[in-house]
């Protein structure tokens, strides 16, 4: 199948636009490049012997979209496209909907109108809020405490009302728990600038020692040692997963919602540990206070997953540390 990856030159979107390659399928990748480069493409060509075909456009120019669905027959789009920093979204909430929001509405429009009606879209555990209990599952209540978070409740929002106004419509949620690692040929992985937000490209940071120390959110949680425990899963699992949600979307209309994690818990501390051992290296740490907004633990209920996309994850916690170390050895980060 033809299928439009927006964001495909993003972290988790080169590594679908690999499978999507491996598996047959012709992607074609539209990105601005905002948070990426398309030095991607020649990485994906070494891995897959094939360069995707790519457009470098905003998806809020409704134009270029336009001319995107002109020539090319695209069968699906796999929605990838947007602004993922939490903090950041407190800082300029308008850049964050406008960007967020208003490029789907745009790319849902440009769909409709081209008779393309079948979209996978990258949601986030971040829905399920503060209140719920471990394991998250699809049913619960959602909720959010930051625009990010509210930019993907929303989309779910608009993107079901789609579906229930016209039943052509295929729509998977993917909410994803937290994906790290890299590729295993270590050519494609991510590499955020500046000071990593989140755990994972933090510690490969003072691993290489690029960075001095971590500083542990928090060690009085109520989880076995008493740091913050997450569902953490490799991008190259979670990549799969959209193949899968790409054959449920294709055989199956209205708006489905599905965790895509492990179904198990790691700590701060826990991975720490896994990193060190894949590494070889001390990675040094401090305890430092909690980070507003965290929670204790986040770990996904699979079942659904399991039973609609017949997916799981396979790969462990040290396949995560050894391929995203291999990535930034191979990159020299
Ligand atoms: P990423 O920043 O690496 O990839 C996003 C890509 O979208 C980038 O290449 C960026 O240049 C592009 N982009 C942003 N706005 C655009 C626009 N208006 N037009 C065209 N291109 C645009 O992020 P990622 O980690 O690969 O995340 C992909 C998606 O998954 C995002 O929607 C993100 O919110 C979601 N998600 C990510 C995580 C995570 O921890 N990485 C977790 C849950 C959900
Ligand atoms: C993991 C754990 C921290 C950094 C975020 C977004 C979420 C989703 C994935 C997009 C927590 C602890 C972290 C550090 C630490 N993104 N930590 N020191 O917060 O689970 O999720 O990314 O949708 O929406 O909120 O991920 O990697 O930031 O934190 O101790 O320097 O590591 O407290 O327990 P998080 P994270």
């Amino acid at each position: 199948m033809k299928i439009l990856v927006t964001g495909g030159t993003g972290f988790i979107g080169s590594h679908t636009v690999v499978e999507l390659i491996e598996a047959g399928h012709e992607p074609i990748i539209v990105d601005n490049l905002s948070n990426s480069s398309d030095k991607v493409l020649d990485d994906i060509q070494t891995i897959t012997g094939k360069k995707p075909v790519f457009y470098k456009a905003d998806i809020r120019d409704k134009a270029a979209l336009e001319k995107i669905f002109k020539e090319n027959a695209v069968d699906a789009v796999i929605h990838f496209a947007g602004l993922k920093a939490v903090g950041e979204s407190v800082q300029i909430p308008l850049e964050y909907y406008h960007n967020n929001i208003t490029g789907t509405l745009i790319l849902c429009d440009v769909m409709r109108k081209a008779g393309c009606k079948t979209i996978v879209f990258s949601s986030s555990a971040t829905v399920y809020g503060m209140n719920n209990a471990v394991p998250f599952k699809e049913d619960m209540p959602t909720s959010c405490t930051n625009p990010y978070g509210w930019t993907k409740l929303m989309l779910e929002q608009i993107l079901t009302d789609l579906c229930v106004s016209d039943p052509e419509w295929s729509v998977v949620l993917l909410r994803y728990f937290n994906p790290i690692g890299a590729h295993e040929s270590g050519l494609i992985g991510e590499n955020p600038s500046g000071i990593p937000n989140n755990l994972f490209p933090y510690i490969a940071r003072v691993a290489a020692g690029i960075l001095p120390c971590l500083s542990v959110f928090g060690n009085d949680y109520d989880t076995p040692d008493g740091t913050g425990v997450r569902d953490y899963i490799h991008v190259v699992d979670l990549a799969q997963g959209h193949l899968k949600a790409l054959d449920y979307a294709v055989a199956n209309k209205g708006a489905e919602a599905i965790n895509l994690g492990t179904s198990r818990g790691t700590s701060v501390l826990e991975l720490v540990t896994a990193f060190e051992k894949a590494s070889g290296v001390k990675v040094n740490y401090k305890i430092a206070p909690r980070r507003p907004g965290d929670i204790a633990s986040c770990y996904a209920d699979t079942e659904k997953a399991e039973k609609l996309l017949g997916w799981s994850a396979k790969y462990g916690i040290e396949d995560m540390c050894r391929h995203g170390w291999a990535y930034m050895n191979k990159k020299n980060i």
